[in-house]
């Protein structure tokens, strides 16, 4: 085998579904999949896989993060797929294609990104997620959960190399300035301060993990508000993660451990609720249709072998996860139809992504009166 320095790029977005926010058509995906064999000389592999209403483009090259013949490939396919879906008059079609032309580079323009950059190990197994849903900090609690929780990663514990701890990258998702604001926290010494971060998913988002035994990265999540790039609610930042596996790093039952009792994540109604992430398999009859949620997650295991990808596994396949979906199915609706629109049951209003609830507010302002004022001032006299 030959040892390349190789990324793996996951690029995101929904360029339109069938029936609602749903699911795109076989059709929408047949063209996504077309530009890319078609137009993919610059790729070593490539793999199309659906979260939701999302699309997904699984991307192996040489030619390392932020690269803009890659970023221009997965943007050319969007469009393509985003052709078909406007003749077939899909729902949202383009709606994560921001901007109408290319500029060199997909970040800002709306499709989401994660990207990692190492060599090939001679078995180079890997965790790929998708998201649908739900907000970009969704993967904050299962990536420390899996990285810097030793209750769920035994690794921590069990071997030297994992022992050694991880670096956290974390970046500040209302940072509205030029560039990303992020910083890099170790653990086991930081895990408290890295924890106190995590504890806003709102504003920060875990964007890579790194091993501190090697350097070498072991997680990359897309981290982006779509909101912050477009100024107004233009969909869900459905976020995209990629992690290696297995030998320096957790295994994939590490990984996957979190998604066993999942937590709770912004979602599903307008992107305005709190609800349980839901594990989905390779089905393509899973569509957040109760509640427009709940958010969905899926994985795909594979390897890749000199830069190209082993048919993936769906490991939420297993029959294990159907307790899983039958317990978030409960306790969702029980939580939704207990607790409707009040308190936890919705996000923070600043988090809102539509604008109808503060144009109330607005509207009420001129109708708010201070009782007792007067009286109060003319005690204080
Ligand atoms: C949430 C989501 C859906 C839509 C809802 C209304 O991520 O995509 O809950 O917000 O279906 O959609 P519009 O406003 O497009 O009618
Ligand atoms: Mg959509
Ligand atoms: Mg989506």
């Amino acid at each position: 085998m030959g040892i390349h320095v190789r990324t793996i790029s996951v690029i995101k977005a929904d360029i339109g579904s069938n029936a609602g926010h749903w699911r795109p058509t076989d059709e929408v995906l047949a063209a996504v999949e077309k530009t890319l064999a078609d137009e993919g000389d610059v790729l070593d592999d490539y793999y199309v896989f659906t979260a939701g209403d999302d699309v997904d483009i699984l991307m192996s090259h040489t030619e390392g993060e932020d690269d803009d013949d890659v970023h221009e490939l997965a943007w050319t396919a969007f469009e393509a797929g985003t052709e078909v879906a406007k003749e077939q008059g899909l729902y949202g079609a383009g709606q994560d294609l921001l901007k109408d032309a290319f500029a060199g580079n997909v970040k800002g323009l709306g499709p989401g990104v994660a990207e990692m950059t190492f060599e090939e190990r001679e078995a180079e197994p890997i965790l790929v997620f998708g998201a649908d849903k739900t907000e970009p900090g969704a993967f904050n609690q299962p990536m420390y959960s899996a990285f810097a929780d030793p209750k769920v990663s035994s690794g921590l514990l069990l071997k030297d190399t994992i022992h050694e701890g991880f670096t956290f990258e974390v970046m500040d998702l209302e940072h509205t300035g030029d560039g990303e604001k992020k910083i890099q926290l170790d653990v086991p010494e930081d895990s408290w301060r890295l924890a106190a971060l995590l504890m806003a998913p709102h504003r920060f988002g875990i964007t890579k993990i790194y091993s501190r035994h090697s350097g070498e990265p072991g997680a990359a999540v897309s981290t982006q508000k779509l909101r912050n790039v477009a100024g107004e609610y233009v969909g869900k930042d459905d976020p995209v993660a990629i992690v290696r596996t297995q030998g320096d790093f957790p295994s994939p039952g590490e990984v996957l451990h979190p998604y066993g009792n999942p937590p709770m994540v912004a979602g599903s109604m307008r992107g305005s609720h709190n609800s349980y992430f839901y594990p989905v398999g390779r089905g393509e009859t899973e569509i957040p249709t109760y509640f427009d949620g709940p958010p969905l997650v899926k994985a795909l295991g594979m390897v890749v072998n000199d830069g190209e990808f082993s048919e993936p596994i769906y490991p939420f396949d297993f029959s294990f996860w159907d307790s899983v979906r039958d317990d978030v199915s409960r306790d969702f609706r029980e939580f939704r139809e207990r607790q409707g629109v009040f308190g936890p049951g919705t996000v923070d209003p600043g988090e809102l992504e539509y604008g109808g609830w503060a144009d109330i507010m607005d509207d009420l302002e001129s109708e708010w009166s201070v009782e007792g004022a007067e009286q109060a001032a003319a005690d204080d006299d």
